[in-house]
């Protein structure tokens, strides 16, 4: 029943066919080893797959606004989304210009009725949604003791709760095709809390852990689960509106964390990480999509971004195994003596 989704004929490639292996071409979107998983021979097959559909939240700038443009250019259907279309007349137009691209109003924070409408209209524009990039977010800066709390409240709205009810809405359809794959957009934060950064870096931990949660309980309907962590890149995120730094007390001044919001605004237009680049890799990562075995493996969940991600996070790892290692004999062992 998978094979209509595919137009043979089309494009040579070569497939892997050992069994249990999902269509390296077509996946992440079938899990066609009927048609391609018989037999131990390599073969070579004329194929290309139909476009998909991907849903995109936060396009108006940044990440959200390239992988658009990479994905149109990739010839797939695009849904993309912002929370004011009105301020971005010329993107609406740009992507509306192409059969293949429809830009919908949508505020993550919006209630989960206004969501689950949107998602809905948006699953008609193209009959369905087979990628959702949950991207739009912002950071909010300062002294972990000082954050105000509606502020705190305010960012896992955004980062945290509208990620989450987006992929709620998105995930029936999914379930109902089985197929899919939902991009969380993290962090280096989302496994590294630097000073300065404790609310941003909390609201990127429970993206994690979410992820982490669903790739595992979604993996039996063929739904992917992939997390991005970028490290620092030269999008509008450190810019004017996108970040929120809330001044420090005089207790915090020369502290650590007014270091690093000053480390912060000197960096602002000057950060190494390419997102032309980031948004190439995302997209391709998708396409690449996972086997059947890899599929709700937490080794197979994350694309870090960036070599400062990949270095503070094995930084990360290295100081957590030699806080485990230290604590392993004596510590541990704490269970009830019946
Ligand atoms: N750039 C980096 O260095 C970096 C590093 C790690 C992770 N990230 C993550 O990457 C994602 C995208 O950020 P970016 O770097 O591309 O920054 P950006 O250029 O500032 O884009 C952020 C996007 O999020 C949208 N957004 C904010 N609040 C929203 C809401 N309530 N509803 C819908 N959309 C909303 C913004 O829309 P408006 O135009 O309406 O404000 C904007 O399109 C974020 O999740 C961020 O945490 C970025």
């Amino acid at each position: 029943m998978y094979i209509r989704r595919y137009v043979l004929a089309v494009m040579p490639l070569i497939v892997s066919s050992s069994s249990n292996h999902i269509c390296r071409v077509c996946e992440p979107f079938c899990t066609c080893d009927y048609s391609f998983g018989r037999g131990s021979e390599q073969r070579v097959l004329k194929m290309s797959r139909l476009p998909k559909t991907w849903l995109i939240t936060g396009s108006s700038s940044g990440f959200g606004l390239l992988l658009v443009r990479s994905i149109l250019a990739q010839g797939d259907n695009v849904v993309a989304t912002s929370r004011n279309p009105s301020r971005t007349p010329d993107l609406v137009k740009e992507v509306e210009s192409t059969s293949k691209g429809k830009w919908l109003t949508l505020d993550v924070t919006s209630g989960a009725t206004t969501i689950s409408t949107v998602i809905e209209e948006a699953s008609k524009i193209f009959g369905t949604i087979d990628v959702l990039i949950n991207n739009a977010g912002y950071s909010i800066f300062g002294a972990a003791e000082e954050i105000a709390e509606d502020r705190a409240k305010a960012q896992f709205e955004v980062n945290f709760w509208g990620l989450i009810r987006v992929s709620q809405a998105v995930l029936p359809i999914m379930r109902a095709q089985r197929s899919g794959t939902i991009v969380n957009m993290s962090s280096v934060a989302g496994l590294t809390a630097s000073p300065s950064c404790a609310i941003y870096a909390s609201s990127k931990f429970a993206v994690e852990a979410w992820s982490e949660s669903l790739c595992q309980e979604v993996a039996p309907f063929s739904i992917r689960v992939l997390i991005v962590e970028p490290g620092i890149f030269r999008t509008n995120f450190l810019g004017s509106g996108a970040v929120q730094t809330q001044p420090v007390s005089e207790a915090y001044r020369s502290n650590v964390v007014d270091i690093m919001l000053q480390r912060f605004e000197d960096m602002n237009g000057r950060q190494q990480g390419d997102p032309v680049k980031a948004a190439e890799r995302i997209v391709e990562n998708v396409q690449r999509g996972l086997t059947k075995e890899e599929l709700g493996k937490v080794e197979n969940l994350r694309l870090p971004l960036g070599h400062d991600c990949y270095d503070r996070v094995a930084e990360k790892m290295a100081k957590l195994k030699q806080n485990y290692e230290s604590s392993k004999s004596e510590d541990v062992d704490v269970a009830i003596k019946e």
